[in-house]
This record gives structure tokens, C-alpha cells and sequence, in this order.
């Protein structure tokens, strides 16, 4: 009930009356009143003014689902949200649901995560209180060698979401880093669980994937190993934001262009607008290949999500997320 009312309160522009929320909600003034008061003490700021009703000023950044679920416009994705105020790992926690049958579109969020997963093997830290952690379900009914191209999906869909929330200049730096700057502020960890069917099909089929998403939102300040190379949310804007509404903002977009990526399974609709949020286009990189390492400039991707590059030779290369690592964006070239 609580949810409703958020929900309905962040849905009228001005005053909502008491009257309207009853016939809204279908109960009583009392419990309204009764509700709004519990939101109060929770950190809500409802202004409560007699003949006009109640207006919501201020909202505390908890993460609570309830606080997504008020802001969720979208229809699949993000739907179940499962929240944990401290989980090893979301990516973790989302494979567990996968196994045991969980619905796709379902979102693991965490405040905490206590084991964190990068890239690599590495560390992801996300201390309590601050950043974003969540993980997304999805069960794709595509070829495995496809799954990386919904990665970009999703980084597509936290650059735009922090473009058109907060106005600030975000980047993709390929595959799947979102930048400001130089600096990185998200950074994304797709994994697979497919098996080969002995079907005689090349490709294995694709039990569930899981699109771990981190975003620096309210960390104030980096270790020292990590100040050059990352910034948050807060650090660019000087003001903390509402984590909650960016989670909502981020699983809206990523609908949208996860159906047009599915109506064509690979990046054919999405190529364009891409390749204008892509910070390596026309930037001299370095691609460290298993055995092999090389220069050139990159040209944006190809309709397959690969990364063109121009060789010296002036020789065209495409290449595929899932195998090299590209450097030159945190320093070396920037
Ligand atoms: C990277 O190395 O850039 C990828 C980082 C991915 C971090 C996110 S945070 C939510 C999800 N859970 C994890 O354990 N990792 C991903």
C-alpha cells in the first residue's frame, strides 16, 4: 500500500487530495493518513496541507524495492525486484534464482555487496549506502555468440538514463565501461549458463544470462589506486542522487532497446545511436588479443557489436567483445 501511494504521490504534478487517494487506493482516509504518517518517520517528506492534500518534496536514498517499484514504468524488465540490503554478489545471487527457475526480467539489488565481481577476476567494491548493484535475469532465446551484444544493450541504457536524469556527458568506452571524462562510473559483467544440447548445433543453448550492472552513484571519494581512474555520480553533479529512480530510469531504457535488439538480435536498430555515445571512435587504442596485441584507431562498431578497427596498414579489423581487452581510454591515450 505504502508503494501505491509513493506511486501515486510521484505521479501528480502538484497536491494529490486525501479524497482522490482513497478512491485511488479503495480505502479509507484513515488508513491513507495512517500510511503517509509510516512514510513520514521513514524519511519521506510528505507536506500534508488541509484542503488541498498531500505533496511529496523529498524522498530518503534508501533502495528499498518498494522505492524502485514507485518509479518503475517498465512492463517486464525489472519485475521482480529482489532486494538484499547485503548479498555476496548480485551476479551471484541472480545465477542462484536463474537455477532455480526464476522468471526473466527479475532484478537483483543490492545496497552492500560483500564479494563483488569485475571483470577479469577482479574485485568490484560496493560499500553500503552508495552505489548501485543490481543484476538482471534474462532468459534470450539467441545463439550464445550473441549474448555479448546484449552487454552494449545495457550499456547503452545507463549512459542515456544518466544523460537524460542528470544532463552530464556520459560515454560507452567499448565494450562496456561507461565513462565521464576520462573516468570511469560503471562498469558491467554479463554471465552465461548454457549447455551443449548433442543436437549436432554448433552453437550451446543458452540456459539464462545474468548483466551485472555497477554504478558509482553517492561514493564521495576513491582509494588511491582508483582516484584518477574513477568519479560517481556525486563527484560530477556535487549533489547525491536518487539511486532508486536511476535503477528505473536504466531498466525503462533498457526494454526499449532490448526489443528492438531481439526484432533483429543483433545491433542493427541501435548501431547508431551507439556509435554517437562511443568514446574510442576516432581514438588510437591498443587490443590485447590472447598471443597477440596491436594498435589502431577505432571506427565505431558493426552491426554485430564488433569494434572496427583501422590497422596502420589501413586495413580494416572487427573486433569481438567477448575475446580482447581495449586499452587507451584511463590515461594511456586519452
Ligand atoms: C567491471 O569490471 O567493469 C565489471 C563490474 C561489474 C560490477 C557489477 S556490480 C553488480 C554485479 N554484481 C557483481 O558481483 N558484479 C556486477
Amino acid at each position: 500500500m505504502k508503494e501505491k501511494i509513493l506511486k501515486a504521490l510521484r505521479g501528480s504534478r502538484g497536491f494529490i487530495s486525501g479524497q482522490q487517494l482513497c478512491e485511488m487506493l479503495g480505502v479509507s482516509r484513515t488508513a491513507v493518513w495512517k500510511h503517509i504518517r509510516q512514510l513520514q518517520s521513514e524519511g519521506y517528506e510528505i507536506e500534508a496541507v488541509t484542503n488541498r492534500g498531500y505533496r511529496l518534496v523529498g524522498s530518503p536514498d534508501i533502495l528499498a524495492s518498494r522505492e524502485v517499484e514507485s518509479y518503475l514504468t517498465s512492463q517486464w524488465i525489472g519485475r521482480p525486484i529482489l532486494y538484499f540490503s547485503s548479498t555476496d554478489s548480485t551476479n551471484l545471487a541472480a545465477k542462484r534464482l536463474g537455477e532455480d527457475g526464476e522468471k526473466e526480467g527479475a532484478l537483483v539489488i543490492a545496497d552492500e555487496q560483500t564479494a563483488g565481481r569485475g571483470r577479469s577476476g577482479r574485485r568490484w567494491e560496493t560499500p553500503a549506502g552508495a552505489n548501485i548493484a543490481m543484476t538482471l535475469l534474462l532468459r534470450p532465446k539467441i545463439a550464445a555468440d550473441r549474448i555479448s551484444m546484449i552487454t552494449l544493450v545495457m550499456g547503452m541504457a545507463v549512459a542515456q538514463a544518466v544523460r537524460s536524469l542528470y544532463d552530464l556527458p556520459a560515454m560507452i568506452k567499448w565494450p562496456n565501461d561507461i565513462v565521464i571524462g576520462s573516468r570511469k562510473l560503471c562498469g558491467i559483467l554479463t554471465e552465461m549458463s548454457a549447455e551443449l544440447t548433442g543436437s549436432g548445433s554448433a552453437q550451446p543453448k543458452v540456459n539464462y544470462i545474468v548483466i551485472g550492472t555497477g554504478i558509482n552513484a553517492n561514493q564521495r571519494e576513491f582509494p588511491e589506486e582508483l582516484r584518477e581512474k574513477a568519479t560517481s555520480l556525486i563527484m560530477e553533479l556535487r549533489h547525491p542522487v536518487d539511486r532508486a529512480k536511476l535503477i528505473a530510469q536504466v531498466m525503462q531504457l533498457f526494454e526499449e532497446y532490448y526489443s528492438l535488439f531481439a526484432g533483429t538480435q543483433d545491433m542493427t536498430p541501435l548501431r547508431d545511436s551507439y556509435n554517437a555515445m562511443l568514446v574510442n571512435t576516432g581514438r588510437e587504442i591498443r587490443v590485447l588479443e590472447p598471443g597477440k596485441e596491436y594498435e589502431g584507431t577505432a571506427e565505431g562498431i558493426n552491426d554485430r557489436g564488433e569494434l572496427m578497427i583501422r590497422l596502420p596498414d589501413g586495413q580494416l579489423r572487427a573486433v569481438y567483445a567477448g575475446e580482447v581487452s581495449v586499452r587507451g581510454i584511463y590515461g594511456e591515450y586519452v
